[in-house]
């Protein structure tokens, strides 16, 4: 079945939402042509002037990582408490960089009393910037990322950027208004094996893609319900999600790379899909055990299984299997598994196989050298590039550096990214999508298209990578004073 963003729109509450984000959505007037971000490129910004929003646990470290690029100022740092703020600006200054603004609402960190805590977001997104990089609670990334646009702004939001359908249309709609980039920060599709694997499928090798299937598995019971006040997510906004929701909350670590291989929004795209959850144990059971059968933590009950499974179907036939289970005790797994007619690719533990031609069968995993042989050979030009370079700055092995490198790489030199806006919004609708499956006993969901029909032109992304000459790092692996560590 055939469905665009009418099909979707549902309630005049969403139209009004739209109509405030667009101007023009409600009155029919025509928004940016149909797939108008795929492959869009904007004038190069040789100085990145960046302002960089949340630095709880994940914002800090891009701090240092895109303060560390050269051409890159982190200019404005952003977030509820002004002690996180502070922390961050003493890190630029032992970097030797330059001050940059700082906004935040709250003098203290006990206080909470604001009753508007998008005033420092606001903010920063009127003064004078390119990129906002955004690294808050999932719920306040869409207002935000809105706002940033709104005011001429490139966005860069961490994952998942957008929670709900109106979330991923409003983030389209806007970013095709206001001509500004929309990118979601999905690290996976930086990492070594991701990238081999995107390597691997472009060239053939795996044969043509049937099915591939990608997930979060990592317990985060203690992070969960540790305490704010002790490193904890902030006012445990993640508890509160579980505790809300049903179905796959963080679906696109594992999807998004599946996605970039199957050229979804580019040749393919979703077309519906089913969601399983099992029922919630493992945080009742943790609660239990450690604060007690009646501590507040044992009495709250979240909503969200352990473990969600949800299967989508694209319009040319492939199925992507997509799992999320954050409470169950098991080593953590992406799973990253590809299969075509040629052959496979899975990790954790990492496995190839491939048979030589079309119609041989490929039966068991290759050894350790020809594994080895063939990651040698196939190693994505990326990763080649730049890839012991972002292994040396780190975050998560290497990819959190590579992906911001090559926003910034784009951004300075005037090309496309390499995730659009409808990658996004394909990859966050499964957040709301899968609860209305697993709600309703597994029922089929439609998937917008919300390239309005642009998939079916847009060229597959292609095997990029990156001259680290042009940034000034001619052998920035011997000599690291290239890089402002
Ligand atoms: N890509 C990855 O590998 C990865 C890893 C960890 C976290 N994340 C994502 O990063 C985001 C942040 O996660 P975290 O672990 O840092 O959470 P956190 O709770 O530690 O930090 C969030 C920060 O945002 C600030 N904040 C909240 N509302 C704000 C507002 N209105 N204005 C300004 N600042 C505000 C908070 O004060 C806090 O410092 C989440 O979306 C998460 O999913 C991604």
């Amino acid at each position: 079945m055939g469905t665009n963003r009418r099909d979707f729109l549902k309630g005049t509450a969403w139209m009004g939402a739209v109509a405030a984000f667009s101007g023009c959505a409600a009155t029919g007037e025509k928004l940016g042509g149909a797939g108008r971000m795929s492959y869009y490129a904007d004038k190069p910004i040789q100085k990145l002037r960046v302002g960089v929003v949340g630095l709880g646990m994940r914002g800090p470290g891009a701090v240092h990582r895109l303060s560390s690029i050269p051409g890159v100022e982190v200019q404005a740092l952003c977030d509820l408490y002004k002690a996180r703020v502070d922390r961050m600006q003493e890190h630029l200054k032992s970097k030797g960089s330059p001050a940059a603004r700082s906004y935040y609402v709250y003098e203290s960190d006990s206080d909470g009393s604001s009753s508007d805590e998008t005033a420092a977001y606001r903010a920063m997104c009127e003064s004078d910037l390119d990129l906002v990089y955004i690294a808050t609670p999932w719920a306040t990334h869409t207002p935000i990322a809105l706002y940033a646009m709104e005011h001429g702004k490139h966005v860069a939001i961490e994952v998942p950027s957008a929670m709900t359908l109106d979330d991923c249309f409003a983030l389209v709609e806007t970013s095709e208004r206001t001509g500004r980039h929309c990118m979601q920060l999905e690290n996976c599709c930086y990492g070594e094996v991701e990238l081999l694997t995107l390597n691997l499928a472009r060239q053939g090798i795996l044969g043509e893609l049937v099915h591939g299937e990608g997930a979060y598995i990592h317990d985060l019971r203690d992070l969960n319900y540790l305490d704010p006040a002790k490193g904890g997510y902030q006012g445990y906004w993640r508890l509160k999600w579980n505790r809300d929701h049903f179905g796959n909350p963080y679906p696109t670590h594992g999807l998004l790379p599946i996605m970039q291989a199957m050229n979804i929004n580019r040749g393919d795209r979703f077309d519906y899909l089913t969601c399983v959850s099992s029922a919630q144990i493992g945080m009742d059971s943790y609660a239990k055990a450690k604060f007690g059968p009646d501590s507040w933590q044992a009495r709250l009950h979240p909503k969200c299984g352990d473990m969600s499974t949800t299967v989508i179907r694209t319009l040319k036939g492939r199925t992507i299997m997509v799992q999320h289970d954050v409470t169950s005790a098991r080593p953590y797994s992406r799973i990253n598994l590809l299969s075509g007619t040629k052959g496979c690719l899975n990790d954790y533990p990492f496995r190839i196989t491939f048979a030589e031609k079309e119609g041989d069968g490929a039966h068991g995993w290759f050894d350790q050298n020809k594994t080895a042989e063939i990651c040698a050979k196939y190693m994505h030009p990326l990763w080649k590039a730049a890839g012991k370079l972002a292994q040396k700055m780190g975050g998560h092995g290497g990819m959190d550096f590579l992906m911001d490198l090559r926003l910034c790489y784009c951004l300075q030199n005037g090309l496309p990214l390499d995730m659009d806006v409808y990658d996004l919004a394909a990859s966050c609708s499964i957040c709301e999508l899968s609860e209305r499956s697993a709600l309703n006993r597994g029922a089929s969901q439609d998937v917008p298209d919300f390239t309005k029909g642009g998939w079916k032109s847009a060229k597959p992304l292609d095997i990029v990578t990156i001259d680290l000459e042009k940034l000034g790092l001619t052998d920035v692996e011997k000599d690291e004073s290239q890089l402002n560590v």
